[in-house]
């Protein structure tokens, strides 16, 4: 795709693309960071969902702590556009991917690193690789042990197990005890206030039942972290989580946006379009030239940004089918749509490039093209 110079108006931007607009993106970052201060908790936000060293470094220059991945390959991206500040916050437990970490970890290029653990083999092979890679000195890397806060997905019983997990990470001089990890990724989309709230409330017994099994067995636990944008606001009135992960409050998708607000939660909103253009039209129809392979849709179809009034329908890889919701005017051929992502993160990960919007979307110019650095990097 061409790429529209800097300083162009948005029209330049070719379709289908990624589109940030900045002001919205920044009013986000803003509220994140001042809600974060406000409540005296560490914001780590997860960079899982842009991909991009640039934003990384944003969001750290307002206020994050640090940035979370999911993946090595995702960390060793960011470390390269300058980040200095990751939290794996999830199990890696192959020994060449561990190995690349080590790697990273005994260069130290200025990166501080940590990483989450839910087994004792994991334990043991991450040590491996740090002694493999020649990693000596004294808590090198940042170690949280993850319990399983509701999703049933990774992280050990809650309560004793994670006793024996950080004995092991506290018995490994190059591993530092760094805490819990407690993330309940089910919570996030639950649409109702009071479904988020009961979900958050069973994290926090999870939470509690392992500090209290940590205490009897004399170790303190320097940290709690977790939470993300559909709930961030409980974990950080719990008095228990130190530390939030939200990603996706920087883009705000369609699936986030139906959610029922939690009373009190700072308001966040839609910084993400894809650019579409009309591409055919029928009596009854416009069709636009961005499909599955522009925007995912694991959390449903985009919805229609502007113009107002249009449905979006499934029309395939390369296609999207407006219709009018209430038989008002379709636009013509080449013109412009912006749609709405259902979710931020499988969209962002289609795309090489972002482009920041300044001055909104109609009139706006492009003022910076954003690197997906961790594109395609799922492990
Ligand atoms: C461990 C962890 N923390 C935080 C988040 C942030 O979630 P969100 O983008 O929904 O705010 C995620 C997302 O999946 C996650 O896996």
């Amino acid at each position: 795709m061409p790429e529209p110079a800097v300083g162009q108006g948005v029209a330049a931007i070719d379709t289908p693309a990624l589109v940030i607009d900045l002001d919205a993106m920044e009013r986000n970052l803003r509220r994140m960071a001042d809600f974060a201060a406000a409540r005296g908790v560490r914001l780590r936000p997860h960079a899982k969902m842009h991909k991009c060293a640039e934003l990384a470094r944003l969001q750290m220059a307002h206020g994050a702590v640090g940035v979370c991945v999911q993946k090595i390959g995702e960390a060793l991206a960011l470390a390269r556009g300058g980040v200095t500040d990751i939290y794996i916050s999830n199990q890696v437990v192959d020994p060449g991917k561990l190995l690349r970490l080590a790697d990273a970890v005994a260069q130290q290029r200025g990166v501080r690193w940590a990483i989450a653990v839910d087994s004792a083999d994991g334990v043991a092979r991450l040590a491996s690789a740090m002694a493999k890679a020649g990693v000596q000195t004294t808590g090198a890397i940042d170690v949280f042990v993850e319990i399983d806060a509701g999703q049933n997905r990774c992280g050990v019983v809650p309560g004793d197990a994670a006793v024996t997990l950080a004995r092991q990470v506290l018995a490994c001089p190059v591993l530092r005890w760094a805490g819990l990890q407690a993330y309940h990724g089910r919570a996030q989309h639950l649409r109702s206030a009071e479904e988020r709230t009961a979900a958050i409330d069973h994290a926090a017994e999870a939470v509690r039942a392992s500090c209290a099994a940590l205490a009897k067995a004399g170790i303190g636990v320097p940290l709690v972290t977790g939470a993300g944008s559909g709930s961030f606001l409980l974990e950080a009135g719990s008095g228990l989580w130190g530390e939030i992960q939200p990603g996706s409050y920087l883009f705000m998708d369609a699936d986030y946006a139906a959610n029922q607000p939690l009373p009190g939660a700072p308001v966040f909103e839609h910084a993400l379009f894809v650019k579409s253009q009309v591409m055919s039209r029928g009596a009854d129809r416009a069709v636009v030239d961005a499909g599955h392979k522009s925007h995912a849709i694991d959390s449903g179809l985009p919805r229609v940004a502007h113009p107002p009034g249009l449905e979006f329908a499934n029309g395939g890889d390369e296609h999207g089918i407006l219709r009018a919701a209430q038989e008002g005017p379709l636009p013509g051929l080449g013109e412009t749509v912006w749609l709405i992502p259902g979710h931020c993160d499988p969209t962002v990960n289609l795309h090489d490039v972002m482009f920041g919007v300044r001055g909104g979307l109609q009139h706006g110019w492009v003022e910076r093209v954003l690197r997906v650095d961790a594109r395609g990097a799922v492990g």
